[in-house]
């Protein structure tokens, strides 16, 4: 037996867990003491004064890290905001996110950054802003890219649209190069031209319900240009939302040949497939579009080999009203943070420590996180943590979100593995489920 705690200060031992993290699993008690892990070890003393943490049959994790998610704040906050979108990332298990730039204003500049920076001083999860690639993610002249990395952005994203010039985006790898910072630019992969018009995926269920279609060729062409500029630049590039088989095809190859590329796959994309579309119901539009049964296993066999080394929400909350429009007129985009977890162990048969690897340490690295994300679970090491447990099921129901949207794409669907608790910095944000403020 060894005591829970050393120094002073409030502390919390989580009780009868199984530790897992990238490197491995382990039986042991977490105690944490003023913020950081201060023992893993079995059978952990509990000083008094501290508060114990029920993890029986759960497992203990390095809370996770979101590379991609819609906080909607400045200027969408009947949508979301920062505070919002964190409590459903704390009820989801994840530690950390990274805000896309489609805000407005866009987050283009030092001062936007500044203001999302501030707004997640006080929210239930680490909140960093990613930039736009251009001003106003318009697609014509470069962003402030080094002003904004100035201020600790590490992701750069035009997210909600690709970059579409393909001279422009050339330039802005080979800025990228040359900032002082490893910097990683997330492509949003889709042709705006081959997919003017479309709804979504152009297939079999397009020509049956006579809404038109945006082909898989529309994301694979641009995937495709983007592996050929890192090559010509050697950028690091991140792929956001792959949803083709082509692309996981793609990007296996690229990876073959030595070329710093990551992806990820969303939850909705390893669950969901375009026959959804046949309800007319909006809450099932979204881009990339929801594919056909054989991109959904090619994606999930993307995660399971480790292709697409991340899962990421792309958490894109539209308020009702604006769902509540016939599907050609509503706006693309589902929740996901809340429910990323249970899709995630209900579809894929992944070790726990390579789930942990895709939902914490790769996105933690990639977002240049490392000194507070993605684990390991060890003494020292800042207390972002998620309990969860893995064998939980629920069933989805309306408005079962913290979101002030409530475009869930999963209500009806039982999930299994169910998050229990959620640390901020040892700050138990998410007891029993229930968020703490
Ligand atoms: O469906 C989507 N919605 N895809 C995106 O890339 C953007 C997102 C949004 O912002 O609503």
């Amino acid at each position: 037996m060894s005591q829970a705690s050393r120094g002073s200060g409030p502390s919390i031992v989580i009780r009868g867990g199984r530790v897992v993290d990238a490197s491995g699993e382990r039986r042991a008690d977490v105690a944490v003491v003023e913020g950081r892990v201060a023992a893993v070890e079995a059978d952990l003393d509990v000083p008094s004064g501290a508060r114990v943490l029920d993890a029986g049959g759960c497992v203990v994790a390095p809370g996770f890290v979101d590379l991609h998610a819609h906080l909607r704040q400045p200027g969408r906050e009947e949508a979301e905001t920062v505070e919002s979108g964190s409590r459903c990332a704390a009820l989801g298990g994840f530690t950390a996110v990274v805000a896309m730039p489609n805000t407005t204003p866009a987050i283009d500049s030092a001062s936007v950054v500044r203001e999302v920076i501030e707004l997640g001083r006080t929210a239930l999860c680490e909140v960093h802003p990613s930039g736009a690639i251009t001003v106003d993610r318009a697609g014509e002249r470069l962003a402030p890219m080094g002003e904004m990395a100035d201020l600790g952005v590490r992701i750069f994203t035009d997210d909600g649209t690709g970059v579409q010039d393909d001279g422009l985006m050339r330039r802005a790898m080979e800025y990228a190069v040359g900032l002082p910072y490893d910097v990683v630019l997330a492509q949003h992969c889709e042709n705006d031209r081959l997919c003017a018009g479309g709804h979504m995926h152009e297939g079999e269920w397009s020509s049956r319900l006579g809404i038109a279609g945006q082909p898989a060729e529309a994301e694979e062409a641009m995937v495709a240009r983007d592996i050929a500029l890192a090559r010509l630049t050697g950028a690091r590039i991140h792929m956001q939302h792959m949803s083709t088989a082509g692309s996981v095809a793609l990007i296996a190859a690229a990876r073959a040949e030595g070329l710093a590329i990551s992806a990820e796959a969303t939850p909705h994309h390893l669950l969901l497939t375009h026959a959804e579309c046949a309800s007319f119901d909006p809450t099932f539009k979204v881009n990339p579009p929801l594919r056909t049964d054989a991109d959904v296993e090619a994606v999930r066999r993307g995660v399971l080999d480790g292709t697409l080394d991340v899962i990421a929400t792309d958490h894109a909350p539209h308020p009702p009203e604006a769902k509540d429009e016939p599907f050609d007129l509503a706006p693309p985009g589902m929740l996901g943070l809340e429910f990323a977890l249970g899709v995630a162990l209900s579809v894929l048969d992944l070790p726990l420590p390579e789930l942990v690897r895709r939902l914490s340490t790769r996105p933690a690295e990639i977002a240049g996180l490392t000194d507070s994300q993605g684990g390991p679970v060890e003494p020292g090491r800042p207390a972002n943590l998620c309990v969860f447990d893995p064998t939980a099921t629920w069933t989805v129901e309306p408005g079962m979100t913290a979101s002030r949207s409530r475009n869930i794409p999963y209500v009806g669907r039982t999930l299994s593995g169910r998050v229990r608790h959620t640390l901020r910095a040892g700050e138990p944000v998410v007891l029993d489920g229930t968020p703490q403020r």
